[in-house]
């Protein structure tokens, strides 16, 4: 088997696996299917419109939040989009939906009959949901990034095994495998038609901080000190523990692109990064993350890929992925197009508008769940998750590594030791030369 073959057939293998019918969570084909949301913020009732879009043969009937006051601002925009849509309130209810709030409302909504879990929560706690999700015998929709550190990515390569033992599906919010323009593309780069693969850039360049204040929630009505803990998850893009920083929780959408193009069976196996933070970014306000950071990921076999992301107000904005092999190149853009291109300037292909890869990522579930053929996407997000997380790592420490040693030897686990509201002091902003690598 070529190179390029080897690429093709391992991706195939990852994406999905025919296994026998029938899951543990059973659905027939033409059901209701009942779906829980776990973390009803922006994304998480974004989803779920997403998802009623999708296959309006649904019903939501029940969301979980850690903070009421969440179902009052957000839960609307699901309603609001019922509305115009004409869907009808079998779908979903604003006023009978069931509605859990504080630390259990993970386990209550989990002792529903939900038979569909999505969970929108901030990253750090994507394991803990993941795994109380297993063990209720329930399908999930999981937002991305996987989780935050290492230790969490041991847990969670193990709990990706038992949802294949229980048959339980399992699709990420990595929408771009989903769309079928990038689909089309990947598929012509491992068919060989730039050539060889000799390297790949990727960037998450964004204009503007995620987190408080860039989508105008300012959370100071409820919580005004960075070192409380319901400050942190309030303002959860801000701090290292919560979001694993923006390398994890936005730039793994581009590493994912590139570790896909590569077939799924490729990890680095050297990281060396360089990442900062602006003079401009006000600590504790907005947290302990870094603003920007540039990574130099040597997959082995002469072949680097190179990722860029940086959060600074005013800056120009950049986010996709670029391949580039001996016959020509490609360039995608989840909301832009995804070209490729020769060495002489002529695009030789270009995708066409394909359906909204966030619908389809939820039709791609639904289908799935229905028909018995088993889904489970979350291996590759896991990989691309801890191939960001090594490159926060290295940015933090200024030092070099091997991606084999952070798999199996280190020992960062970022989680509080216990979970309540309270004092929870931060860290001081990581210096690299002086920050371990643990
Ligand atoms: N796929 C994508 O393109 C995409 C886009 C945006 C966000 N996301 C991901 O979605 C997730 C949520 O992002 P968001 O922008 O919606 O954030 P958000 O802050 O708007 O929503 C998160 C929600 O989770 C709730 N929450 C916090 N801790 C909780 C807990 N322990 N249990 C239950 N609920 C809890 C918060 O109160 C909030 O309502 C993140 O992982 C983010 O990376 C993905």
């Amino acid at each position: 088997m070529n190179r390029r073959e080897f690429l093709r057939n391992s991706t195939l293998i990852s994406m999905a696996a025919s296994l026998p019918k029938f899951s543990f969570a059973q659905v027939k084909a033409d059901d209701r299917i009942k779906v829980g949301l776990i973390g009803c913020g922006n994304r998480g009732c974004g989803a779920i419109c997403n998802m009623i879009e999708a296959d309006s043969n649904i019903k939501i009937i029940a969301v979980a939040d850690l903070f009421e006051d969440r179902f009052k601002s957000h839960l609307p925009r699901i309603s609001n989009f019922c509305a115009q849509k004409k869907i009808s309130d079998e779908v979903f209810n604003i006023n009978t939906v069931k509605k859990f709030s504080g630390w259990n409302a993970v386990d209550e909504i989990l002792s529903t009959d939900a038979d569909l879990i999505v969970d929108a929560s901030p990253p750090v706690f994507r394991p803990g949901h993941f795994e109380k999700i297993i063990n209720a015998g329930k399908h999930a929709f999981l937002e991305k990034p996987a989780c935050v550190d290492v230790t969490q990515v041991r847990q969670m390569y193990k709990l990706t095994k038992l949802a294949q033992e229980k048959k339980l599906c399992v699709v990420c919010g990595t929408q771009r495998r989903h769309h079928a323009g990038y689909q089309e593309i990947i598929k012509r780069v491992q068919d060989g038609e730039i050539g060889e693969i000799l390297s790949a850039d990727c960037y998450w360049h964004q204009g503007g901080y995620f987190g408080q204040g860039l989508w105008g929630e300012y959370t100071d009505e409820f919580c005004k000190d960075p070192e409380e803990m319901e400050y942190q998850i309030r303002n959860w893009p801000c701090f290292i523990w919560t979001s694993g920083d923006h390398i994890v929780e936005q730039h793994v959408h581009n590493i994912d692109v590139v570790l896909w193009a590569l077939g799924d069976s490729k990890l680095p196996k050297i990281v060396r990064s360089v990442g900062g933070r602006s003079n401009d970014l006000e600590y504790p306000k907005y947290g302990d993350r870094f603003s920007h950071f540039a990574t130099d990921f040597d997959m082995g076999d002469g072949l680097h890929m190179h990722s860029y992301a940086s959060q600074d107000p005013k800056t120009k904005s950049q986010v996709g992925e670029r391949i580039v092999g001996t016959k020509g190149y490609i360039y995608t853009n989840l909301y832009g197009t995804q070209t490729m291109t020769d060495y002489k300037g002529n695009v030789i292909w270009k995708a066409p508008s394909s359906r909204e890869a966030l619908v389809q990522e939820h039709a791609n579930l639904l289908a799935a769940i229905r028909s018995g053929q088993y889904i489970n996407t979350l291996n590759p997000l896991i990989n691309a998750t801890l191939t960001a997380i090594t490159g926060r790592m290295s940015a933090y420490s200024g030092l070099e590594f091997k991606f084999d040693w952070a798999l199996s030897k280190s020992r960062e686990s970022l989680m509080p030791k216990e979970l309540k509201f309270g004092k929870n002091p931060i860290s001081p902003i990581p210096v690299p030369g002086k920050n371990q690598l643990v």
